[in-house]
């Protein structure tokens, strides 16, 4: 049996990285066995460290204030990616600008919480519910040198309903997430 690794990034709640562990980590699927071999957090305080501490797995802090340059960080995030081995990086809420050192090195994946290429950015949820669009969603895309540019690999969408309260708005986008991010590694890594 293969077996697949990844590494999830993240920066706050971590809920995405909490359905990634429990729907993937360890799993045997037809073609391989999927092993999270790295979580990484930029933010030593941030609430998902204890979700991944649940899963056995001690989260890697590389706290972005310790570093001078957006490079520096970069270069130890890289470091810490390689080291753990992992195919497929996935960025799993992970609120940092990347730079080409990054992109260059690592093939990662980031989950956006709109429907790209619209709403680009730190602000999607709340542009995406001002917007008078009457379809929102999520989308799934590989990480380029270009912020929320790189090729889109999933999306999925819900119609907002007449007068739909910001909360629910948001939560509709958190479970479209939860269902879509763990699905999409999937599939990505269990081919022959
Ligand atoms: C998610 O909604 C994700 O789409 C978003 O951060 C949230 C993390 O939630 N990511 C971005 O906005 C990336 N630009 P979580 O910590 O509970 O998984």
């Amino acid at each position: 049996m293969v077996i697949k690794k990844i590494a999830i990034l993240f920066s706050g709640t971590g809920s995405n990285l909490e359905k990634l562990l429990a729907f993937l980590h360890q799993q045997t699927f037809e073609h391989c066995k999927i092993e999270v071999v790295a979580t990484i957090c930029n933010r030593p305080n941030a609430a998902g460290i204890e979700k991944s501490r649940a899963y056995g797995i001690e989260p890697i802090i590389i706290d972005h204030t310790r570093y001078a340059s957006r490079e520096a960080f970069d270069e130890a995030l890289v470091e810490a990616i390689v080291k753990s081995g992992a195919e497929l990086t996935v960025l799993a809420g992970f609120m940092r600008f990347l730079t080409p050192y990054f992109t260059e090195h690592i093939k990662a994946i980031n989950l956006h919480p709109s429907l790209l290429p619209l709403f680009k950015g730190g602000n999607a949820i709340k542009e995406s519910f001002e917007s008078p669009m009457k379809v929102a969603g999520i989308s799934i895309h590989y990480v380029s040198e270009e912020l929320d540019g790189g090729e889109i690999i999933a999306q999925r969408c819900f119609e907002k309903y007449e007068g739909m309260p910001f909360e629910d708005f948001e939560a509709k986008i958190h479970a479209l997430e939860h269902e879509l991010l763990p699905e999409t590694v999937k599939n990505l890594l269990n081919r022959n």
